[in-house]
């Protein structure tokens, strides 16, 4: 009898468990399950949620959980609030996750809040040493920059011009973590700059453009596949149709087209190549893009075109450009700040309005009176900055000008001392020895080192 009542009982604890995991299992976790997967891998970001497995068994155990023992086991109505529950913890759950990765690797382009300092460069030298002989010796230093300091925002554009050799593309190299530093910082965002330990942050928020858009592009790849690189490398997409939908809606910014993604290099013109690598550097979802030449090699409408759709996506993302050039129609066309650099330092920093209205540097003055303008009476192209630049191996003591300065304010004194800088009025600065004739010494503000 007893044995009887036993087995009874432990039939019934039996169905009661097989109830309880049937009710459990197939009405409430896998329902929950089910809708949870659905909600992790809706959209294109799931891809960056790594053991997405984990996230849906927490939220269906839970929902499951909570589901059964709210309304005591009871079929349908457990289920209901099973699936209600898993479609609030996976959506809490993905949030969480998403807002915990890098920054940088939410891969939809961003908008930037406009104005905010991106760039800090403190001081900045960067020197080449140079080598030769049987034993490698140092024989020399090639002082290619030789203390810079430059600020950069978001949503502008800081035109840098100089004569070739200036050291404008090795400034842009210090920024890339190209070239290693011999003095002074760069700051992305906080972030000291170094090329010992470049973070893959730094290298998806500063991208560049070169001049010559053919030797930037792998002849071999296709479009999509140049594109498809950062993405993969730097933002670990894998998926091909991720990477396809991705790249399509990049080369639309560019303004390029669906038949384009199965092309190679050669099949572009310039222009067209130039875009597909402004597409490359907006894949990775930059903040500072260095541009540097990235329209000389381009016919004059072709380069116009370049400029407004640059000048369209910083309108649009509140990207900060550092734009590289000899060409002071572009700088005038693009650029909200312009730098004036000769041979490795700033020589006069301002507003485009300031430098191109009210130019106080007797190198800027002459920069822009060599300007190369139509003149059908004239046979003749004058330049006014006479003589080469001096090597930077060896530059000239004093300001490194003043074997080439014709101004009136030029003195013994330049071939000696320092150039110092001045304020000449908010925001408008000059590196040199004396001050410009045409401004009286009381409008300028002399500024300590
Ligand atoms: N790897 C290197 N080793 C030694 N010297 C170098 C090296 N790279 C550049 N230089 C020298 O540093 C100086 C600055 O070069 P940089 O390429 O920065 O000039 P740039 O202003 O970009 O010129 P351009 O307008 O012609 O592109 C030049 O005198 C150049 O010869
Ligand atoms: S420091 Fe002297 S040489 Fe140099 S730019 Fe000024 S005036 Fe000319
Ligand atoms: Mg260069």
């Amino acid at each position: 009898m007893i044995l009887q009542i036993e087995l009874i009982i432990d039939f019934l604890i039996s169905v009661i468990l097989v109830q309880f995991l049937f009710q459990f299992l197939l009405t409430t976790f896998v329902p929950a399950y089910i809708l949870s997967f659905f909600i992790i891998n809706w959209d294109d970001r799931s891809q960056l949620l790594k053991k997405t497995y984990l996230i849906n068994l927490t939220s269906a155990i839970l929902s499951a959980l909570i589901g059964n023992l709210l309304t005591f086991f009871t079929l349908g109505t457990s289920m209901i609030l099973a699936l209600f529950f898993s479609f609030i913890f996976s959506l809490i759950l993905k949030t969480i996750y998403l807002k915990r990765l890098p920054l940088g690797q939410i891969r939809e382009l961003s908008k930037l809040e406009k104005g905010k300092i991106l760039l800090e460069i403190n001081d900045l030298k960067v020197y080449y040493p140079l080598v030769g002989g049987l034993l490698k010796r140092q024989f020399g230093t090639v002082k290619a920059v030789d203390g810079v300091s430059l600020n950069i925002k978001t949503g502008e554009t800081l035109g840098l011009v100089g004569e070739s050799g200036c050291g404008k593309s090795t400034l842009a190299k210090a920024i890339l973590g190209l070239v290693p530093i011999e003095d002074g910082e760069i700051n992305f965002k906080e972030i000291n700059v170094d090329k010992d330990d470049y973070s893959k942050f730094l290298r998806q928020k500063i991208q560049i453009v070169f001049q010559d858009p053919d030797a930037s592009l792998n002849p071999r790849l296709k479009v999509v596949d140049i594109i498809s690189e950062p993405l993969k490398n730097l933002l670990g997409i894998t998926k091909k149709r991720e990477l396809r939908k991705h790249v399509l809606k990049l080369l639309e910014e560019v303004s390029l087209k669906k038949e384009h993604l199965d092309r190679y290099p050669h099949e572009f013109s310039g222009g067209q190549k130039q875009r597909i690598i402004i597409a490359r550097a907006l894949a990775c979802n930059p903040e500072l893009i260095i541009l540097d030449e990235p329209t000389s090699a381009l016919d004059v409408s072709v380069q116009a075109q370049i400029l407004n759709l640059l000048k369209d996506l910083q309108r649009t993302y509140g990207y900060g450009f550092l734009f590289i050039t000899h060409n002071l129609a572009v700088v005038n066309h693009i650029a909200d700040q312009v730098a004036v650099m000769y041979l490795g330092r700033i020589v006069e920093l301002g507003t485009k309005k300031q430098i191109f209205a009210n130019p106080a540097h007797p190198y800027t003055q002459a920069l822009l009176k060599s300007r190369i303008k139509v003149d059908p009476t004239s046979k003749d192209i004058k330049f006014v900055i006479d003589g080469e630049v001096p090597s930077p191996i060896a530059p000239p003591p004093g300001c490194h000008f003043n074997p080439r300065c014709v101004s009136d304010a030029r003195t013994k004194e330049c071939e000696f001392d320092a150039p110092h800088q001045m304020k000449i009025e908010e925001g408008h600065y000059i590196w040199c020895v004396n001050p410009p004739k045409e401004i009286s010494s009381n409008e300028l503000t002399m500024i300590e080192e």
